[in-house]
């Protein structure tokens, strides 16, 4: 443990923000995801990685509260997520939870304007002064390098990686500390990826985010994730830092998985 990078040592030395132990969802009698449990530090990002079928949504799912896990504890800040009222659950992914979906679409408002879009969750927390929320929500669409200009625009009216930004603007704005993201990246062409990815990595050293990110895409967990799980059939086959895992990793499919993104 010789190489052990020390902003992660620092993390470490912190109370967990995020527990996962043993959680396990079957849909029916096909695996979902199976005992898997991990901890993440404040201000740590853990990548998860796995191919097609083997459960990433699922568990994130489970995760943000969005689909219930048939066993398994999650606790959040000391707290039970899953004994958790549904109201008092659906505050915290208004205030201190944030989810960024694959696809814009499911995570915006397609019929209301881009600053309508942020400022919207700034009134879910009691924003109420319409100077200070397009202010802000003006601020937020530059931070994105969405332009001023645009504010007022629908976001059917923006390209992907638009929508994209719109949707992170719209996740960030109340200053959540761990944000869910899955395939942040998917679906966009490579050069937008890029500079999503560029984006992404500085608003989570800037504002100290936890993050749990699943993707396909190795180049994402290495610029990003300090922490990596590989997932395969519902199951965690190896995790650890992610130097480390993509570097050696000692897995058979983790190193097929890396070995094959080495080939492309
Ligand atoms: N709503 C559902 N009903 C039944 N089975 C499901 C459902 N959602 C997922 N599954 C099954 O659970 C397993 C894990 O699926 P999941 O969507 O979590 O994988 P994934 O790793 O996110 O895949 P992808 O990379 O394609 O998004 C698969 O076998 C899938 O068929
Ligand atoms: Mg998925």
């Amino acid at each position: 443990m010789g190489s052990v990078d020390m902003g992660i040592w620092t993390k470490r030395n912190e109370q967990p923000l995020f527990q996962v132990e043993g959680l396990t969802k079957y849909y029916g009698n096909r695996i979902g995801c199976v005992d898997v449990s991990f901890d993440l530090f404040p201000g740590e990002v853990l990548g998860i990685v796995g191919e097609s079928g083997s459960g990433k949504s699922t568990l994130l799912s489970c995760l943000a509260g969005h689909l219930r896990p048939d066993l398994g504890s999650v606790i959040y800040d000391g707290r039970d997520v899953l004994a958790m009222a549904e109201t008092e659950r659906r505050k915290l992914s208004r205030t201190e939870w944030a989810y960024v979906h694959q696809n814009p679409r499911d995570g915006l408002r397609m019929g209301v304007s881009a600053g309508g879009n942020v400022g919207e969750r700034l009134m879910a927390i009691g924003a109420r002064h319409y100077g200070t929320i397009r202010d802000t929500a003006t601020d937020w669409l530059g931070r994105v390098e969405i332009a001023a200009d645009r504010i007022d625009d629908r976001p059917s009216a923006f390209s992907g990686g638009m929508q994209q930004r719109l949707q992170i603007a719209r996740n960030l704005v109340t200053g959540p500390r761990l944000v869910f993201m899955d395939e942040p990246t998917g679906g966009l062409d490579v050069s937008v990826q890029a500079r999503l990815l560029d984006l992404l990595r500085g608003l989570v050293r800037d504002l100290g985010l936890s993050v749990i990110i699943v993707t396909h895409d190795l180049a994402v967990v290495r610029l990003l994730a300090d922490r990596l799980m590989v997932m395969k059939d519902g199951r965690v086959v190896e995790q650890g830092l992610t130097d480390q895992v993509l570097d050696d990793p000692q897995h058979a499919y983790s190193q097929l998985l890396v070995s094959s993104v080495l080939q492309v």
